[in-house]
């Protein structure tokens, strides 16, 4: 694993932003994994703004999302599918048939799990895949105790999950029950993956990264067997680091 770490989160989202804009510049047809939540808001705001002020082209590219909520539909505010289009599909080039994110309001989720792990292999993979950490160590939507090797799957998410993403809706009660996210085994295999960490909120699971074993009850601990690794961290992020 390759750590970085920055001063605060416009630095962090300065380095993620060049690696990503560095890729599809290299290889023009990449696929790209991406995630939602706080973490990359302020990556896809200087990704909007190089495509303006420098015209890096996404035409090419694909992009698949890490995870949506079950039940919402794609004009919700609150669903995944509503937050790409605010912050970066409708700012960038990207040909809208190359954006993926499962459909959680799919009449058979099993099969829509199905699809969207043959989708991602169909892609050949993805070539960077963009990670946010949840507090009890989730990454996409699997939560402790998934098995290391699974794929795309339906999830009943934490109550500790809930409470977090709690500040996007108007009251806990609001907040779905269940998600679909790609498994852990889909996102070990994308070629490349870029963790970004910031806050103090997220000190502590950085720190039991750092410190403990791989084991299943700290979901993104399975990363240190991941080849291509690199976790970016801001200085509150890391401020329980030795
Ligand atoms: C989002 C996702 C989640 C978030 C994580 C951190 O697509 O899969 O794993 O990355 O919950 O969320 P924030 O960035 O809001 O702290």
């Amino acid at each position: 694993m390759q750590f970085i770490q920055v001063k605060d989160y416009q630095q962090l989202c300065e380095v993620a932003s060049q690696k990503i804009i560095q890729i599809v510049k290299k290889s023009p047809n990449s696929t790209l994994g991406l995630a939602t939540g706080g973490t990359p808001e302020g990556i896809y705001r200087l990704l909007c703004k190089d495509h303006q002020q420098h015209g890096t082209s996404y035409q090419l590219v694909q992009t698949v999302n890490l995870d949506e909520y079950v039940g919402l539909a794609k004009d919700h505010p609150n669903s995944y599918h509503y937050y790409m289009q605010q912050h970066l599909f409708s700012k960038i080039d990207l040909p809208e048939h190359q954006a993926h994110i499962p459909n959680g309001l799919a009449d058979d989720l099993e099969q829509e799990c199905e699809r969207y792990e043959q989708l991602i292999e169909r892609l050949d993979g993805v070539d960077l895949q963009i990670l946010g950490i949840g507090q009890n160590g989730h990454i996409g939507f699997n939560e402790p105790g998934t098995s290391f090797s699974s794929r795309t799957h339906i999830v009943k998410l934490a109550e500790s999950t809930r409470l977090a993403n709690q500040r996007f809706f108007h009251s806990i009660d609001e907040v779905p029950r269940y998600a679909i996210t790609m498994g852990i085994g889909t996102i070990m295999k994308s070629k490349s993956i870029l963790l970004l960490v910031n806050g103090v909120k997220k000190a502590t699971v950085l720190r039991r990264l750092f410190e403990e074993e791989v084991h299943n009850q700290l979901p993104a601990s399975i990363l240190k067997h991941h080849p291509h690794v690199t976790i970016v961290a801001d200085e509150e992020a890391a401020s329980q680091l030795k």
